[in-house]
Formats: structure tokens, C-alpha cells, sequence
């Protein structure tokens, strides 16, 4: 018996409601399973191989779950898990959300970053799109450039082996910007890249939290800027030079005498306060709010932990705060640095609060392309509602108990 297949898969996301109109005939045309390698780690499961469970395998591919299909940037080898995902076929409604917010029509030039498997830029080809495909890894792109082929869209897809931060290296001229990996700082290229009035759709995110939210902006008449709202929480792979490293910060990175030297305090909020699931939206408001902020939470199994806070020196210094939550304790939270990171967590969280609790939807971001003498850079301000709200930093005096600090 066999399960699955292209068809099956349309019509479990048309049952899910995320199938964009015009888009059934597209997700039953396009197999993913053309494009998906034999060898996956489903995102809730153990490795499946298709040599050895042929049916396993298929049941995985047409589901709708986001598939591991590299770890460690390809030097990962063997059956367990890696230590970082770096690329994956993400899942097909997550694929079907953000061609809704793309809105991309037949004849439509379509610049795509994040190749990966192929299978989205397939997508958008069978759409009748006219797509260039950016990927970092040479063998991935290799790869996709073979998948699609095989599929029969290797003349409408342009696969370019390269960093995708630059855009088009041709320097093209596009109506739909699409990224399929983690964004942090929005590269210039992008927007210089498009027209006025094109949607660019991208998975954007602080360092606050790992997750992601979608972030689909339209690109101002003067062409120098764009902006527009956040549409779901989701969790991407992020651009290659957009990592953060998670393992360098904790408790094991401070100097011995970190506890006795940094300010104490406590505090009226708990661990499930700020330390919530990666599509909850506190995480996400608290990192547009306190910017520049990596945070790591260490849980100890208990219900509680640690909640690391870091923020690179700007010229005064680092700064680090440790909120501490340990069950049937009074937090105990140390603070060093010009910044004091946890004061400003606070205040976030109690403004985030104090609006009744808005989630992602009630976010949006600018993008502004501002010029030095070679570089053209990006500003990103977040907003609230719409854009003429920019969020400021949030500061201490802003929540009811801070003067009680
Ligand atoms: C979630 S996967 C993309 C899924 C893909 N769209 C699909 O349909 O299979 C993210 C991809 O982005 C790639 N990537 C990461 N950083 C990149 C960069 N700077 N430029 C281009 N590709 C990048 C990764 O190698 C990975 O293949």
C-alpha cells in the first residue's frame, strides 16, 4: 500500500484553509516528493530513509511537516541528529502561508533566497513565475538544480550558487522578493532590487528568541524603503551570517567574580512570564522592544532556571543581566554593564501587558535604506499598529513596579 502523494498533500492543506486561491492546481502538480532527499529527520521524529522504509518515507513527504534534510552545514554524517539544522523542506502550509502573503501572479519575476530543496521555487515556476534562486551551499544548489530538472522546471528557475544577503548577482530587477531562511539585519540588495510597489516576503526575527515571525513589507514608490506588518509566528533556518552563537553565553562565559560585582534585585514576573513557546508572541514583543538583546534561557527542570541576557559593547562595555527563577524562591536577578538588560525586559513586558497582550499581527517594520560614502545599510524600526507608531526602546520608568527598584 502506498500513502500520499501530491494530490493528498493539496488537499490537506485546502482542508487546513492555508491553500492561497489559484494555488490547488500548483501543490498538485508539484510533487515534493521529487524534491526531498531519501534520507530526512521529520522536525517531531527520528531519521526516516527511505531505502530502508520506503512507505515511512513517503507518509513523511506528504505530510505537512517541515523535513530536516542537512545539519551542521553539511558536515554533519550519520543517522542521529546534528547539532544545528541548516536546511530543511519547511513545512507545506508554512510554504502555502507565505505564497499567500507573496501574492505572486503568472509572468511575475520572482527572486527567491533559500533554494534548499527546490521544492518552493518549483512552486512558484509552476505558478508560471519567472524565479532566480539564491543558495549558499554548492551541493544544496547542486542538488536543486538537478531536483528541478528532473521535475521538468529547470528552464523557469535559475538556480545561483551564492550568498543571498547580496540578491541577484546579476543585479535583476524584480516584482516578488521571497526568503526562505531566518532574517535578522534586511540586506539593501533586496529592496534595490525590486520595484516600487513590490511585496518582499521573509521569515524576521530578533535575538531575542529563536523563532521567527513573517514579515511581508511593500516596497515604497521611492523605491528606498518598505514596510508593512507581521502575519504569523514561524521558525526558519536563519541566513548563514545572520547566527547568532547561542553556546558562547551563560553562566560558564562570565569572569568568576561576575556574581559578587553585578547589581542584585528580584522580581514580581516568573520564568513563564518571559520564557514562553517559540510561536507565543511575548518573546517576539519583548525582543522588538529591547533591542540588540540575545537572550538564552536555561531551564533546570524544575519549572524554572535561568534567563540569560547579553548585549554586545557599543563602546561602554558589555552588558549582562541573569534572571533567576527557582521554584519556591524569590527571583534573583543580577544585572552588570551600562545596560541594565533585565530593568529593560521588565518594562517591555509590562508595556506588553498594559496594551492587553497584543500578538504579532498588531507589529509591523520599516525598512529604510540609509547610504555612507560605499555602503548602503539598513534601518529597521519596528512599529505598533502601523507605521507612523515606530517603537522606542523601552526604558525602566515605563512599567508600575519600577519604582520599587
Ligand atoms: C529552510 S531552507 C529553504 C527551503 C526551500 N525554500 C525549499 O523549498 O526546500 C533555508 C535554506 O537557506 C539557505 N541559506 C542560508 N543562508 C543563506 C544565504 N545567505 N544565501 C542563500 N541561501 C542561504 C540554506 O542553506 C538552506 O538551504
Amino acid at each position: 500500500m502506498t500513502v500520499g502523494g501530491s494530490d493528498s498533500l493539496a488537499a490537506l492543506l485546502a482542508d487546513k484553509g492555508v491553500l492561497p486561491a489559484g494555488w490547488r492546481p500548483v501543490f498538485e502538480w508539484v510533487a515534493r516528493g521529487e524534491f526531498v532527499p531519501d534520507r530526512v529527520w521529520p522536525e517531531d521524529g527520528d531519521v526516516v530513509d527511505r531505502r530502508r522504509d520506503p512507505e515511512a518515507w513517503r507518509a513523511a513527504v506528504y505530510s505537512d511537516r517541515a523535513l530536516v534534510t542537512q545539519w551542521d552545514d553539511g558536515r554533519h554524517a550519520g543517522e542521529g541528529a546534528g547539532r544545528l539544522a541548516t536546511s530543511s523542506a519547511s513545512a507545506p502550509s508554512t510554504v502555502a502561508e507565505m505564497l499567500f502573503d507573496l501574492d505572486a501572479h503568472p509572468g511575475m519575476r520572482v527572486l527567491e533566497i533559500g533554494t534548499g530543496t527546490g521544492y518552493s521555487a518549483a512552486l512558484l515556476a509552476a505558478r508560471g513565475c519567472d524565479v532566480v534562486s539564491v543558495e549558499i551551499d554548492p551541493d544544496l544548489a547542486d542538488q536543486a538544480r538537478a531536483n528541478l530538472a528532473r521535475a521538468g522546471y529547470g528552464d523557469a528557475v535559475r538556480v545561483v550558487t551564492g550568498d543571498g544577503v547580496l540578491g541577484d548577482p546579476d543585479a535583476g530587477s524584480y516584482d516578488r522578493v521571497q526568503v526562505t531562511a531566518g532574517v535578522r539585519r534586511i540586506p539593501a540588495a533586496w529592496i534595490e532590487q525590486a520595484r516600487p510597489g513590490t511585496v518582499i516576503v521573509m521569515p524576521w526575527g530578533t535575538d531575542f528568541t529563536t523563532g521567527d515571525c513573517a514579515l511581508r513589507l511593500v516596497v515604497d514608490e521611492d523605491g528606498r524603503g518598505a514596510s508593512g506588518p507581521f502575519t504569523m509566528a514561524t521558525a526558519f533556518m536563519k541566513l548563514r551570517r545572520q547566527r547568532p552563537d547561542r553556546h558562547h553565553y551563560g553562566a560558564a562565559s562570565m569572569p568568576g567574580d561576575w556574581a559578587e560585582t553585578a547589581a542584585v534585585s528580584t522580581t514580581a514576573l516568573g520564568w513563564d512570564d518571559v520564557v514562553a513557546g517559540p510561536f507565543d508572541p511575548v518573546g517576539f514583543v519583548l525582543g522588538l522592544r529591547v533591542p540588540d538583546c540575545l537572550a538564552q534561557p536555561v531551564p533546570d527542570g524544575h519549572g524554572g532556571g535561568t534567563l540569560w541576557l547579553h548585549a554586545a559593547d557599543t563602546g561602554h562595555g558589555h552588558s549582562t543581566a541573569a534572571a533567576g527563577f527557582a521554584h519556591g524562591h524569590t527571583p534573583n536577578v543580577l544585572q552588570s554593564g551600562p545596560r541594565h538588560l533585565w530593568d529593560e525586559v521588565e518594562a517591555a513586558w509590562y508595556w506588553w501587558d498594559g496594551q492587553g497582550r497584543p500578538t504579532v499581527h498588531d507589529f509591523g517594520l520599516t525598512a529604510t535604506i540609509t547610504t555612507t560614502a560605499d555602503t548602503a545599510l539598513v534601518e529597521q524600526l519596528a512599529w505598533y499598529r502601523d507605521r507612523n507608531h515606530p517603537l522606542a526602546p523601552a526604558v525602566h520608568d515605563e512599567h508600575p513596579a519600577g519604582a520599587a527598584h
